[in-house]
């Protein structure tokens, strides 16, 4: 499964390896959306076939549904479902008290309603993913098509008084035609550079007609856990100082 990653995959994997062994037999588990995700729905089938935990899984997106089922895990809707156990995603940035951006691959709104279901929201990242302050990272705000450039009016003009550091938006494209969402939005992504109060960013904007939701994910995740090149893995629990906990030396020794 293993051979010829390169290293941020490395990374990734050993994160996702590591936040599998927190999945019991009985659970209900939201499964992210992205690449990191991907290698945890992977190792998690892995674990299903050769350990016969039972479980089921709770898609985030098309992507994951269809990438999961292929693997063969039980797959539900949250509405079957209705409240997991635990969730792990992934994330486009975390800062030091584990507020997040995520929706670069588009699947903020789910892993939001998923994330927030869930009694433990668990981040696998690899360390190029951990930052001061959020914002560098384009922060994606999923818009309902009707009406989307007063949308993204309103959401300049809000940007203007809040505490950030850049106000251009773009348009999430496809090609030449916008990049459509799960749910059938667009995606407006917010060149902010530095967002100094996240909380505040993410109520202002979801105050706004035509916004569904925002990329910001604010005291939602409980843990961080950040992998590797090396095959380290280090964690990082919300609450708790700043100094992350060295796990485990080496988790990328694999049979494949
Ligand atoms: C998907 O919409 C995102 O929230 C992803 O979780 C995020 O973009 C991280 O993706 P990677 O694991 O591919 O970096």
């Amino acid at each position: 499964m293993t051979s010829d990653l390169s290293p941020v995959d490395r990374a990734k994997f050993v994160a996702a390896r590591r936040a599998v062994r927190l999945v019991e037999t009985g659970m209900r588990v939201g499964l992210g959306t992205g690449s990191t995700a991907a290698w945890m729905v992977r190792l998690l089938a892995e674990r299903v076939r050769d350990e016969g935990l039972d479980i089921v899984g709770v898609p985030t997106s098309t992507r994951t549904a269809d990438l999961a089922r292929d693997l063969g895990l039980r797959v539900v809707s949250l509405d079957e479902a209705q409240w997991l156990d635990l969730t792990i995603d992934g994330a486009d940035e975390f800062d030091g008290r584990l507020d997040l951006i995520k929706g670069g691959g588009g699947a903020l709104l789910q892993e939001k309603i998923v994330a927030c279901a869930s009694d433990e929201m668990v981040v696998i990242a690899d360390a190029a993913k951990e930052v001061e302050t959020l914002g560098a990272f384009p922060l994606p705000v999923e818009t309902v098509p009707f009406g989307w450039r007063t949308t993204q009016a309103l959401v300049e003009e809000a940007l203007v008084s809040l505490d950030v550091a850049g106000g251009d938006t773009t348009m999430r494209m496809n090609g030449e035609v916008p990049y459509i969402t799960d749910e059938g939005n667009y995606i407006l992504d917010l060149h902010c550079k530095r967002i100094g109060n996240a909380r505040q960013l993410a109520m202002v904007l979801n105050q706004i007609p035509g916004v569904v939701e925002n990329g910001l994910f604010v005291d939602i995740c409980d843990l961080v856990i950040v992998g590797h090149e090396d095959g380290s893995v280090t964690e990082r629990r919300a609450g708790e100082p700043r100094e992350p906990d060295m796990l485990e030396g080496n988790l990328f020794a694999d049979p494949d």
